[in-house]
């Protein structure tokens, strides 16, 4: 157990310690709030298991974790060549960890490519060095997406709003500062005043473990909210704009976020509140044409049934706990990017913002 040190600036969510022959750092985000501790990943099956059950979450942070997996798979020391066989071989692996977050396809494929453009001849330890190269700018565009993020959103956000959002898209879900509620922090930094209503975010309590925390850690004004109180709270009028982040959107603009988010813009539609997404450009998934085709996970239904060993349903009744669902484009105002803000979100204007479709998109 470390002891709770001050995030005020930035929350240390996935970092790398020492140089190519070092190793990941996690916030144990199983932990939250109760806890702070980090958990160090040497191997790639530890990188695996982190994933799995969410000791790193949100698209990003995945997406970072994986290339950064790639390299603690890597023997230190050789071992076959070429390297990108290896590389391919690590990156299969890691992609059965999760299915819905494309960025974790994303940075893998990305390794694999650097991997690939690295010559046959190169020795074994100066390719895994390129290759931990690759990964730290990974790690650093993925801190400079979220500021961006930040920087192309606050201007949504006005004096005395209040503004809801739903699981955690903060610096918990990206290497630091998040997506989300990266709009949220630039906009305090900017001297605005708001007031944030957080979803609890049933049944892993993404919302109320690990959102409301990093809003307390910024003292920025939070009251958190059950999921099935949106809608009165939209009626009385307390919520001017509702924000999430996203695990993969597709060429049309439909969005796959923590189940909840689809009916949540549906209230939104339903109160003339509008609904933006923040996200970086790698949780674009462009080769596909319409959410349809979204894989979205299914997880254990005893994440629904059970809480802490203790029984919240009777024993052996059946549960269905998809963890995403995917909102049509229709119902979402507009989506915060790195590149730009994406309003109306239609094919077109997502080819405008984001620019033609690279082979790792
Ligand atoms: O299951 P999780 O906690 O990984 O789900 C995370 C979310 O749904 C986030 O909203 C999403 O990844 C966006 S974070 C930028």
């Amino acid at each position: 157990m470390t002891p709770s040190p001050s995030f005020n600036s930035s929350i240390p969510t996935v970092t790398w310690i020492g140089e190519a022959d070092g190793h990941i750092r996690l916030i144990d985000q199983t932990r939250l709030p109760g806890a702070i501790e980090f958990r160090d990943c040497r191997n790639v099956a530890e990188v695996w298991e982190a994933i799995k059950v969410l000791r790193v979450r949100g698209a990003p942070a995945i997406g970072v974790a994986a290339a950064l997996g790639i390299i603690v798979g890597l023997d230190k020391n050789g071992g076959p060549t070429p390297i990108a066989d290896a590389v391919s071989e690590l990156s299969r692996y890691l992609q059965t960890s999760r299915p819905t977050a494309v960025n974790l396809f994303w940075a893998l494929e990305r390794m694999r490519q650097k991997a690939a453009s690295i010559s046959a001849d190169t020795p074994w330890q100066d390719a895994r060095h390129l290759l931990w190269q690759e990964s730290m700018i990974i790690l650093e565009e993925d801190r400079h997406c979220c500021h961006r993020i930040g920087e192309v959103g606050a201007p949504l956000i006005q004096n005395g709003m209040g503004v809801l959002t739903h699981c955690n898209a903060g610096g918990l879900c990206a290497s630091e500062y998040g997506t989300a509620l990266g709009v949220l922090f630039r906009a305090q930094e900017e001297g605005k005043q708001f007031h944030v209503y957080v979803d609890e975010t049933r049944p892993l309590l993404q919302g109320a473990r690990l959102t409301a925390w990093e809003l307390k850690q910024r003292q920025i004004a939070t009251t958190l909210i059950c999921d099935n109180m949106a809608a009165a709270v939209m009626r009385q009028r307390r919520i001017q704009l509702v924000i999430v982040g996203a695990d993969r959107i597709a060429a049309n603009g439909d969005t796959a976020n923590k189940i909840g988010t689809y009916g949540l813009a549906v209230l939104a539609r339903a109160h003339g509140i509008p609904m933006y997404v923040a996200a970086p450009a790698s949780t674009f998934d462009r080769k596909l044409p319409d959410g349809s085709g979204i894989p979205i996970e299914v997880r254990d239904a005893k994440e629904i049934t059970r809480v802490n060993d203790v029984d919240l349903a009777p024993e052996g009744v059946e549960a269905y706990n998809p963890a995403f669902d995917v909102t049509p484009a229709e119902f979402i105002t507009g989506i915060i990017t790195e590149r730009g803000l994406i309003q109306p979100v239609d094919r077109e204007t997502i080819e405008r913002v984001l620019g033609t479709v690279t082979a790792s998109q």
